[in-house]
């Protein structure tokens, strides 16, 4: 079966695209079943006409967190989303969506891209952040979506040094370069695997982690 996948983005929608060429090249066996943004102006928005996928675009703006969300929960409702996958969405999801998604496991079915190693640099600039602030290794995480902001399960995390001659650009680009390749591939792992084996793997799971 495949995994039927909302995915969320608000800008340039370039992980958008990766996910959508993953599918397309065979290698990740989901389907994007629509694409939804906050931005009606949003590049992603045109990535997913491009590719004949379904759109849903709402701006927020004069709508309360709650009335926005109830709207993209209503036209969600007729899609049989198993999976909505965060790819630089720029709203922050409240409890009120998210109980939407939730698995009989307790997790929610909702997945998103950091640009940074979590809990490192949370918010909306990762790469600025971490850039600016001097680290000499940097990465990106995808992870499942709890009520806090940039927080929940891990799933995956890859690293990269920064380099002598890096500016935020060269720097932004190969942290990107990474995401591309990830979030495809973190996707095939729910697919083929499933979330529950994916976090005893890491660990996360376990009532025994972190303690001796
Ligand atoms: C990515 O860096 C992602 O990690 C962050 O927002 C950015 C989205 O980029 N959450 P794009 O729209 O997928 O190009």
């Amino acid at each position: 079966m495949r995994l039927k996948i909302a995915v969320f983005a608000s800008g340039k929608g370039s992980n958008l695209k990766a996910i959508i060429d993953a599918i397309e090249d065979g290698g990740l066996g989901a389907t994007i079943v629509c694409v939804v943004s906050n931005n009606p102006d949003a590049y992603a928005l045109t990535i997913a006409r491009e590719h004949g996928l379904e759109v849903f675009a709402l701006s927020h703006k004069g709508l309360s967190r709650e009335d926005h969300e109830s709207k993209i929960l209503d036209y969600l409702s007729k899609l049989e989303v198993d999976f909505v996958v965060l790819a630089g969405y720029m709203r922050v999801l409240t409890g009120h969506f998210l109980k939407a998604f939730k698995d009989p496991s307790g997790f929610f079915r909702v997945t998103n891209i950091h640009p940074a190693l979590l809990p490192a640099f949370k918010g909306g600039n990762g790469y600025e952040d971490a850039f600016n602030y001097g680290v000499k290794l940097s990465g990106i995480t995808i992870h499942l979506v709890d009520e806090e902001v940039d927080h929940g399960p891990i799933l995956a995390q890859r690293a990269f040094p920064r380099l002598a001659d890096d500016t935020l650009e060269s720097f932004r680009a190969r942290g990107l370069a990474l995401e591309h390749s990830l979030y495809p591939e973190v996707l095939a792992g729910i697919v083929n695997v499933g979330v529950e084996a994916m976090l005893v793997k890491n660990g996360a799971c376990s009532p025994a982690a972190g303690s001796k």
